[in-house]
């Protein structure tokens, strides 16, 4: 079935559990990573970002079209969800195409223009029961952290993000805590201090972008310790890419890169813990 993020998030949040969110780009891909959601009795969100568009060469509106056909048959709920939307124009095609949830990423603009361009966002939202994360300080590119100095990501102020919460009442806050976007070039470092500090001042469900290679034991910890939407792809690009080498017959390999990535996201469900989603009291309403 398919559902926006709100409930699932919130029952990610009581159950102390995070949903993967992988990005997507082909009906067989989409169609693997379902099939392991509901293998796994487990909510999964789909996401499909702005760029991707033009990376892909596959529409929002297509993209609305093949993931409905595959989620609404789904036993588990399946959310729809545009990932770094970065025009209005685009977020208002998702909205009306068919998704259930959308992101606006203004993290790069002043605070005063993302709060003005995602509040915009909830007013086109909301009334459809679609909904909306934002991002607050700036996840950047897995470039550069051998040198943390250099990195482009801005840590999330909580003072900001509280008031950023405060006017625009988003439905979840992506924050950036140290993860970054694609592969590092050295390690990570997460700031679990300061998420504690955004959980225990903002009630809403938190977001981490830049999943992919950040560790699962400290994917395991950030989950714990408010994390309920974690964002992921480059793992499952590495993972498709990885089994090309094992053979040069295209058959073989075409299907295998997608087995491989629904092994990556059966791991994930297993160290997000999303399989305690299915003991929340109100999983069984939802999946009638
Ligand atoms: P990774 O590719 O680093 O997993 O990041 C994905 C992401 O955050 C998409 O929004």
């Amino acid at each position: 079935m398919l559902v926006n993020s709100k409930k699932i998030l919130e029952m990610a949040k009581d159950m102390k559990a995070g949903i993967p969110a992988p990005n997507v780009y082909s009906s067989k891909n989409i169609k693997g990573l379902i099939e392991v959601a509901d293998e796994m009795n487990c909510p999964l969100i789909i996401s499909f970002a702005e760029a991707q568009e033009d990376l892909m060469d596959l529409s929002i509106e297509e993209m609305a079209t093949l993931v409905r056909y595959y989620g609404e048959k789904a036993n588990v709920p399946i959310c729809l969800h545009l990932d770094h939307g970065q025009t209005y124009e685009a977020i208002e095609r998702a909205v009306h195409s068919g998704f259930t949830s959308v992101m606006i990423d203004a993290s790069s603009e002043t605070f005063d223009d993302n709060v003005a361009i995602s509040k915009k966002v909830v007013e086109l939202a909301r009334p459809l029961n679609i909904t909306v994360e934002a991002e607050i300080g700036h996840v950047g590119s897995g470039e550069n952290y051998e040198n943390h100095e250099l990195r482009d990501s801005q840590l999330t102020e909580v003072e900001e993000a509280v008031s950023f919460y405060q006017e625009t009442k988003v439905d979840s806050l992506a924050i950036a805590i140290g993860t970054a976007h694609g592969s590092y070039v050295g390690v990570p470092e997460i700031d679990f201090v300061r998420l504690e500090a955004i959980k225990n001042a903002i009630e809403i469900p938190l977001v981490l972008h830049g999943g992919s290679s950040s560790g699962e034991q400290n994917l395991q910890t950030a989950v714990s310790l408010g994390i309920t939407k974690v964002n992921v792809f480059t793992d499952f690009l590495t993972a498709s890419m990885n089994a090309l080498k094992e053979t040069d017959d295209f058959m073989v390999n075409w299907n295998r890169m997608y087995e491989e990535q629904k092994k990556v996201l059966r791991s994930y469900f297993k160290y997000l813990n999303t399989e305690k989603i299915q003991d929340h009291k109100d999983w069984q309403d939802l999946i009638k």
